[in-house]
């Protein structure tokens, strides 16, 4: 039996969905009588991933002094390795006190449930600066042409600190059943097939023959026992794939053009925040968590538009603080596409005698052009299969 990658932080992992039924159920009564508080869906999701063990070792949101820790430095003030603020901002200033427990409403679920509990360990009121300051570091930019700046700012100022009890996963369960998964049973699902050494895909996006060799090729180069596809499964930005349509496609894919046993198909419960390279290193903490050793990261990870360097996410990981603290490698992937010379796909540094034209290149915007005139895209591009479930998409919008 080979052994899992610790997790980050601890020794075991410490999901705070109470998996105890009547203790659950308890604690939903006393919610009854508790502050009602609708949170938002960035901070929806960020229960569902502290709730599925995925932000081990958090216990709760972020207080202030640690979210500009985290933004500044990478650090909370006792010293934890962490990249992105996890904090519960609000517009919704109700006279809470420190001490007092308030019950978290789902904005996701028609009826807006509760999903969590929180006690409230500090109130803070960010002012214009300091909210500018998160937003720099987390997004490298303030700019609000970027979706997920334009979505942090739109959350509020109120900051609402203190550890949580999850009581559900939202519309995770039921909208995606058989991919998503919290991170104890991704642990469970990899070591029942004794998977040691796992590199995990993320994406927001149906695979096309890049992706697909880009997980051929770690399986390979890192001598992996599997490939996790992971992918997001929360809420993106207008235009991207939505997760039951991509989640077709990649079965798709996998079921015809993968070995048995090397893949496993799964996703997990959280907003995209586009947020390029410190978005990559969150990937990487939870990968950690679910007992990945590698994460792959490629070209332009997790970003937009032209914000970041087609390689600044890879950059973060040679950063002193991220190598002495994870303990999940990355397999860093340049530039993939297939080569007309050498009829199959490639890494671009691998082949120094090429130039642009020898290889099969369409941007987004292109493959969304075609797919909805109709337009076969070409099949050193993407799989066949996939490519007819992205077009009878495109064509019933
Ligand atoms: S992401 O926002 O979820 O990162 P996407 O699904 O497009 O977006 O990418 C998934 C992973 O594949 C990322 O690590 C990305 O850098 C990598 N990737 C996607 N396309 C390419 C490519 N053509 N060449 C190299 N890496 C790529």
């Amino acid at each position: 039996m080979k052994n899992l990658i610790e997790p980050h932080g601890s020794s075991t992992l410490n999901p705070l969905f109470i998996e105890d039924i009547q203790k659950r159920e308890r604690i939903l009564q006393d919610a009854d009588n508790m502050k009602k508080v609708l949170i938002n869906s960035a901070a929806a999701a960020n229960v569902v991933m502290l709730g599925a063990g995925y932000f081990n070792p958090l216990e709760g949101f972020m207080g202030k002094n640690d979210a500009f820790s985290v933004a500044e430095n990478l650090v909370t003030e006792n010293g934890l390795f962490w990249p992105i603020p996890i904090i519960n901002l609000t517009k919704i200033d109700d006279n809470f006190a420190v001490g007092e427990k308030i019950a978290l409403l789902d904005p996701n679920i028609e009826g807006n449930p509760i999903i969590a509990v929180q006690e409230i360990s500090e109130i803070t009121s960010l002012n214009d600066d300091e909210l500018q300051l998160l937003t720099h570091k987390i997004f490298g930019t303030t700019d609000t042409e970027h979706p997920g700046v334009a979505n942090f700012l739109s959350l509020g100022n109120v900051m609402l600190a203190g550890n949580i009890q999850v009581l559900n996963y939202s519309y995770f369960p039921e909208d995606f059943p058989g991919t998503f998964y919290t991170a104890p049973e991704i642990r469970d699902m990899l070591a029942k097939a004794n998977w040691g050494t796992t590199v995990a895909f993320q994406t927001r996006n149906p695979m096309h023959r890049a992706h697909e060799e880009l997980c051929k090729m770690a399986l390979e180069r890192v001598e992996a026992d599997g490939v996790l596809i992971h992918m997001t499964l929360g809420k993106l930005k207008d235009g991207d794939i939505p997760g039951d349509i991509r989640n077709k496609a990649i079965e798709k894919m996998v079921e015809l053009y993968f070995p048995e046993n090397t893949v496993m198909i799964t996703g997990f419960g959280f907003d995209m925040l586009y947020a390029g390279p410190r978005e990559a290193l969150l990937h990487a903490v939870f990968r950690q968590n679910c007992g990945c050793t590698h994460l792959i990261v490629g070209r332009d990870h997790a970003g937009v538009g032209d914000y970041y360097g087609p390689f600044e996410a890879q950059e973060n990981f040679d950063l002193d603080i991220v190598k002495k603290s994870l303990k999940l490698k990355i397999f860093s992937a340049d530039h993939t596409a297939y080569s007309k010379k050498l009829n199959k796909v490639v890494m671009m540094r691998d082949v120094k005698d090429h130039n642009k034209d020898d290889f099969v290149l369409l941007s987004g915007t292109k493959v969304r052009e075609m797919l909805s005139n109709g337009e076969e895209l070409p099949e050193e591009f993407a799989r066949k299969e996939v490519a007819e479930i992205l077009m009878k998409y495109y064509q019933s919008l």
